[in-house]
């Protein structure tokens, strides 16, 4: 019989975020996959490494590359779409001798999560069950104490990395909004909240639940030290009840 493929969420940072139903699953897997970049440890496995034993398998899977931006020839989509195929292919081989494969994802899997690639390739033909997990923009409204959305207000999830003329449309019709994947993106999204005088109102936190969390007024940010794991919340007006 062939393996199970789970995506287990395991939150933003702080290992007591990790859901009673990942834990389970993670403790019972043969093997645990996990996303890292190349030289380090990753943060997923971080989070969940205290729970393994020396008895289940460790399958890395490590990204060629971490940026968008490469010069020609090298083409992102190409070498990361490359990169999925083989980890699936990795993944898949111990499925099909009957080993369960627990792919860990710090935050939700399907939040951004890349464990979604997996899936994308493989739940047609395996067994699959996804554990959803706390998304970093929830944690990072936790530990900023910001409450995200009064009443009937919408929230906007952004990316620090749409054009600036798009982020400013965006933001100037958001209520409350959440801008991730700051880093090198984080300038000019402070430009842009400054320039529709929301500046204020945005809060700035670096590895939210994290035990080096940060948490800084935003006009103090150094542009050039943030890091990716940073996020900038609006939060909606606030609504007296
Ligand atoms: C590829 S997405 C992963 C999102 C993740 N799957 C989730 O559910 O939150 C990476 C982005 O999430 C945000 N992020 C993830 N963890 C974070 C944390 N602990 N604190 C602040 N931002 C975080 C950052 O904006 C980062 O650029």
């Amino acid at each position: 019989m062939r393996g199970c493929l789970y995506g287990l969420g395991v939150g933003p940072g702080d290992p007591e975020l990790l859901t009673l139903k990942a834990l389970r699953l993670l403790k019972a897997a043969p093997v645990v996959a996990y996303f890292v970049a190349r030289g380090k440890k990753g943060n997923a496995f971080g989070i969940i490494e205290g729970h393994l034993e020396p008895r289940q398998a460790r399958l890395p899977l490590v990204y060629p590359v971490t940026t968008e931006a490469l010069a020609p020839p090298l083409y992102y989509e190409q070498i990361i779409a490359d990169f999925y195929d083989t980890a699936a292919l990795a993944v898949a081989e111990h499925l099909d001798a009957g080993r369960d494969v627990a792919v860990i994802c710090e935050g939700d899997p399907f939040f951004y999560g890349s464990y979604m690639y997996l899936h994308d390739r493989l739940a047609t033909r395996y067994d699959t069950q996804v554990v959803p997990g706390v998304c970093s923009m929830l944690g990072s409204a936790a530990v900023l104490g910001a409450p995200l959305v009064y009443r009937n207000q919408s929230l906007s999830v952004l990316s620090g990395v749409l054009p600036e003329e798009e982020l400013e449309r965006r933001l100037a019709e958001a209520e409350a909004a959440v801008v991730m994947k700051l880093g090198r993106n984080f300038a000019k999204v402070r430009r842009v909240l400054e320039g529709l005088g929301l500046a204020g109102r945005a809060l700035y936190v670096e590895r939210a639940t994290m035990a080096n969390q940060r948490i800084v007024p935003l006009d103090q940010v150094d542009p050039m030290a943030s890091p990716y794991f940073s996020m900038i919340v609006i939060p909606g007006e606030r609504w007296q009840a």
